[in-house]
């Protein structure tokens, strides 16, 4: 049986993160013998500057009907004026939304090459392996009434309104408290809820879940306190859960103690199992169509892509031996440049991985 794989690459960094995992999906299609097809699509910006969406109907029709998706990047500075709904973000917001993927898994992990490559110090870092489960379609990133209003006083207001039904709660909470049961079994819900009452029910919830998981620790963090805590002590984590707006924050932290925001896979579940993959980082217009981006978190996405989608735990496990392979030839892009490394570009790492698998 074949199976579809749509590629997204987007804009910036996008197209040239997504040649490079697109190479190494085509070599283990073959290797394996995996029976994928390859198409692809248009959105965000590059979009937008096509057919004037930043969604267009067909990408969303391809990509509801795909096995799985690969995207790379959204967004840049030639949009950053437009209107909220014409902007690129919301055709990957747009994406996530429609294809109800509101589970959005991002392990920071640290390669042991990169210890000295984290801006912490290595023994704080070593051994890292964090699971987090963020919320992907709720919270203030969707909830309603949103915009900017005038008041009769004569000054505008902006406004948004963080919102979490129960049902939204209860199952981005079984996802992580199963993430939480194959892994060492604790689970930290990040919220603030000595502050604000949406987050007091997910607490309550989170509390009310756990009697089904009573072989896991469930603890509560605040979002202020996780976000030091991060730094001060990662291996503290196992599982964090959290919502939309916080898990953004702290992924892209995370993401620093893994050497760089260009190491960070993700994936986006909805509850079929469909899924979207994509790195955690942006499209990094700063170093666009330089041929320095690090194309390994979108490697690694695509590795997860085998894994959670395509049930291909082999080919998805070679790429990640593959990847380990080129950090142990001492390969890196700039971000991740340590004294004694090889300075590579985006393309060069590409051509690293595939000769490894
Ligand atoms: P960014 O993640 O694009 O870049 C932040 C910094 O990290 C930059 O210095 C960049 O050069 C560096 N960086 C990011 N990815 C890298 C990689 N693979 N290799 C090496 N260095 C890398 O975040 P930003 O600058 O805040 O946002 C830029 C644009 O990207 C905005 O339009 C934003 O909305 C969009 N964005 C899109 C996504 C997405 O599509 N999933 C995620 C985040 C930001
Ligand atoms: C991410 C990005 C997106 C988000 C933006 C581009 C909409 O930062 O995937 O982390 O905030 O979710
Ligand atoms: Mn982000």
């Amino acid at each position: 049986m074949s199976r579809t794989v749509l590629l997204l690459p987007g804009d910036g960094i996008g197209p040239e993160i997504v040649a490079q995992a697109e190479r190494i999906l085509r070599a283990v299609n073959e290797k394996f013998d995996l029976n994928l097809t390859f198409e692809s699509a248009l959105v965000g910006g590059a979009a937008l500057e096509e057919m004037n969406t930043p969604l267009p109907d067909a990408t969303l029709d391809r990509a509801t009907k795909a096995d799985a998706i690969l995207l790379g990047a959204v967004g840049g500075p030639k949009w950053d004026g437009l209107p909220m709904a014409e902007r690129p973000e919301k055709g990957l917001l747009g994406l996530r939304s429609k294809l109800e993927l509101f589970a959005n898994l991002r392990p920071a992990v640290l390669y042991p090459q990169l210890a000295s490559a984290s801006s912490l110090k290595p023994e704080v870092v070593s051994g890292l392996d964090i699971m987090i489960v963020r919320e992907l379609t709720g919270g203030i990133y969707f909830g309603q009434p949103r915009g900017v209003r005038q008041l009769e006083s004569g000054e505008r207001q902006g406004f948004n309104t963080y919102t979490y039904t129960e049902s939204e709660v209860r199952r981005i909470g079984r996802v992580a408290f199963e993430a939480a049961q194959q892994r060492n079994k604790k689970l930290c819900s990040v919220d603030k809820a000595n502050v604000l009452e949406v987050t007091v029910m997910w607490r309550e919830i989170m509390n009310d879940l756990q009697r089904e998981y009573p072989d896991v620790e469930l603890s509560h963090m605040y979002v202020d306190n996780a976000a030091m805590q991060l730094v001060r002590a990662p291996k503290q984590f196992d599982v964090i859960v959290t919502g939309n707006m916080f898990g953004d924050i702290l992924s892209d932290e995370a993401a620093m103690l893994t050497g760089s925001i260009g190491m960070l896979p993700s994936a986006s579940l909805n509850s079929e199992k469909q899924g979207m993959y994509e790195p955690c980082h942006g499209s990094a217009p700063d170093i666009a169509g330089q041929g320095m981006a690090n194309p390994l978190a979108t490697i690694i996405s695509a590795a997860m892509m085998l894994r959670y989608s395509l049930n291909q735990e082999e080919a998805a496990a070679a790429i990640e031996a593959a990847v380990s392979t080129v950090l142990d030839q001492g390969l890196r892009t700039a971000d991740i440049m340590s004294e004694d490394g090889t300075r590579v570009s985006t393309s060069e790492m590409g051509d690293a991985v595939l000769a490894a698998l």
